[in-house]
């Protein structure tokens, strides 16, 4: 029941861990474990963990199995209704009983600043899985990799506000590949997670295995590597903008690679 745990930087969960029996529908769903895992190393019980993309309420559910207060959102009616389905079969007797809004990830006015333990952000990866195709806000509808970063980055910034400092924003992406060429959308969610101000605590590769889309790598002639793998940034929102400043200079960051002009 509690799942793997982990002690590297390279976590390799051998199938979904099979609690949530309803979360395992809804695409684009991440195993349990992960969430576990990062609410497990980075809250104590009675904090609150925030998740701006829930879908189906994997980490909701992880998080009140856990003892945490949670808040999920999400823009698409569907999630809510996967996430309240999940919730209602996994947590009808734990407590506290966390929060559902349907909301834009971008806009998230109604937290307060400073006042979130962690956040678990899982986007959409670009328009791999369409998720809302009638909502223009709805992450997965822009194929542009500029007008998704700029999205993600309203996301970034408003986890960052809500954030207590001294605490952890994890992100979960994996890169994507179009028309024979590799594009790092992993390498875009770093600066911009770094352009919002936190700094970069771990990165943790994750072993994506049992994709929808693995079939049709498979099925299909290709002259390319399946890609098999996602990434997880630990993010840290420094005490000082100091402590940032610092670290963009150390590792050789300069607010031209991370914030190019066109
Ligand atoms: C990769 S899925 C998250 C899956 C989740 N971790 C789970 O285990 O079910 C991404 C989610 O982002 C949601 N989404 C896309 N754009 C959004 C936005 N602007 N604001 C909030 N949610 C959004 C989609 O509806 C989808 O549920």
């Amino acid at each position: 029941m509690l799942g793997e745990t982990v002690e590297s930087t390279w976590w390799d969960f051998q199938s979904h861990a099979s609690w949530n029996r309803v979360a395992r529908h809804y695409p684009g769903n991440f195993a349990p474990q992960v969430a576990r895992n990062l609410i497990t190393l980075y809250t104590k019980p009675g904090e609150t963990v925030l998740d701006p993309f829930c879908g189906s309420g994997t980490s909701l559910v992880e998080a009140s199995l856990l003892g945490r207060t949670a808040i999920g959102v999400d823009l698409s009616t569907r999630a809510i209704r996967f996430s309240r389905a999940s919730l209602a079969l996994v947590c009808q007797m734990t407590y506290p009983i966390p929060k559902l809004v349907r909301a834009d990830a971008r806009n998230l006015n109604f937290i307060n600043n400073d006042s979130i333990d962690l956040v678990i952000l899982h986007p959409p990866y670009s328009t791999i899985v369409r998720y809302d195709r009638s909502d223009s806000r709805d992450l997965s509808n822009l194929h542009s990799i500029q007008s998704y970063a700029d999205s993600l980055g309203a996301v970034m910034s408003e986890a960052y506000r809500v954030l207590k400092s001294g605490r952890i924003c994890a992100l979960l992406i994996g890169d994507v590949r179009r028309e024979g060429l590799y594009y790092p959308l992993s390498m875009i969610a770093l600066c911009v997670g770094l352009r919002a101000g936190f700094v970069l605590i771990e990165e943790i590769v994750k072993h994506q295995i049992n994709c929808k889309s693995d079939a049709g790598w498979r099925n299909r002639p290709h002259n390319f590597l399946m890609i098999a793998h996602e990434h997880l940034y630990v993010l840290f929102k420094p005490r000082s903008p100091k402590q940032w400043g610092e670290f963009m200079r150390d590792v050789g960051l300069t607010q031209q690679i991370i914030n190019p002009t066109p």
